[in-house]
């Protein structure tokens, strides 16, 4: 039995540094093995249920490629597809589901919903995003800095630019901790994380030898960090009248070519995506027209573009994280 076996998946702030690491070592053996054409399949005959409340491309795509990958096989759900929430309580739905599946994948609104899932289920639940974590984006997020930092993950230091108060903010802040960083939340002070977050993330530093520090301050919260990182100025589920305040809010915490240039010799730029980087999607063209932000909103489509943006790593290590996580609380 292995530190993960059957256990759920729903906010990085329950795991210990040491179990994480578990995960990113898995990761990284596990996309070894794969170029390499090697990997051994840990999950055959195994059922994994994905309910999705909100839309997705990559993690929906991370856990059907890397559940096709281990020999498991998928049922992706939408709302439509469930009775869940509407006609059946969350707590139903996992008895039942957790009666035929081994594992569960949640994607939707409150936290609450996908603790109610993994008490209830029998089965280890993993949270694709709620409003308030996205823990398997972390794995995602910190392998791929491994990857990118040529110094272990707790000499890396990085800036968070942008709203703190959802998923991403609030996950960063706390796996930063975990993990030992140098972590900046860089934007307006009503935009930063929960004060118990930013407390747990704190305490937990003091263990680490992390550092957690709020600024709105952009040149000195950017100034020689490592990695860059941002996220959407409103999230899913927020209605669309907050665009116009939230652009207010945060138009002078765009990542721009000035920004990435007070950071670090050789930083890089990360999104958990999508992004608002240019006007050639519908919604994109809408809020450029809105804002005025042709070049992109939250990130300047030249950085996004940039030798410096590790965006696409990052979004494939969703990957190969996410199979880790199902092969070491699944198998063993
Ligand atoms: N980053 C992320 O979670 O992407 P999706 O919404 O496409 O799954
Ligand atoms: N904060 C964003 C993250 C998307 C992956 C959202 O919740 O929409």
């Amino acid at each position: 039995m292995g530190t993960w076996t059957g256990k759920s998946f729903v906010k990085v702030i329950d795991h210990s540094p040491e179990d994480l690491m578990v995960l990113l070592e898995r990761s990284t053996a596990l996309k070894a093995q794969k170029r390499a054409g090697t990997e051994q399949q840990h999950l055959v005959g195994k059922n994994i249920a994905l309910l999705f409340e909100k839309t997705s491309t990559r993690t929906r795509a991370a856990f059907e490629v890397a559940a096709y990958d281990q020999g498991a096989h998928v049922t992706y759900m939408d709302p439509s597809g469930s009775q869940m929430g509407h006609k059946e309580s969350i707590a139903d739905t996992a008895r039942v589901i957790g009666r035929m599946y081994d594992a569960i994948q949640y994607r939707g609104s409150t936290q609450e919903n996908v603790e109610t899932l993994a008490a209830s289920a029998g089965v280890p639940v993993y949270n694709g995003l709620t409003n308030e974590w996205h823990p398997t984006q972390m794995l995602g997020d910190f392998l791929t800095m491994s990857e990118h930092a040529p110094k272990p993950l707790n000499e890396v230091s990085f800036a968070f630019v942008g709203d703190g108060r959802f998923n991403m903010g609030r996950s960063l802040t706390v796996m930063g901790a975990l993990m030992g960083c140098d972590v900046r939340m860089v934007g307006p002070s009503a935009l930063m994380p929960p004060a118990e977050v930013v407390d747990a993330a704190r305490a937990i530093a003091a263990t680490t030898g992390g550092t957690v520090a709020l600024t709105e301050d952009l040149d000195a919260g950017v100034a020689g960090a490592d990695f860059v990182h941002t996220d959407v100025w409103v999230s899913m589920g927020e209605p669309k009248e907050v665009w116009a305040e939230r652009a207010e809010e945060l138009g002078d915490y765009r990542v721009t070519s000035a920004v990435m240039g007070l950071a670090g010799p050789g930083a890089k730029f990360m999104h958990c995506l999508p992004a608002f980087h240019d006007a050639n999607t519908t919604v994109g063209a809408e809020i450029a027209a809105a804002t005025g932000y042709e070049d992109g909103l939250e990130v300047s489509h030249d950085v996004f573009e940039s030798a410096a943006s590790v965006v696409f790593d990052q979004a494939e290590n969703r990957m190969h994280t996410i199979k880790a996580l199902m092969v070491e609380t699944l198998s063993g």
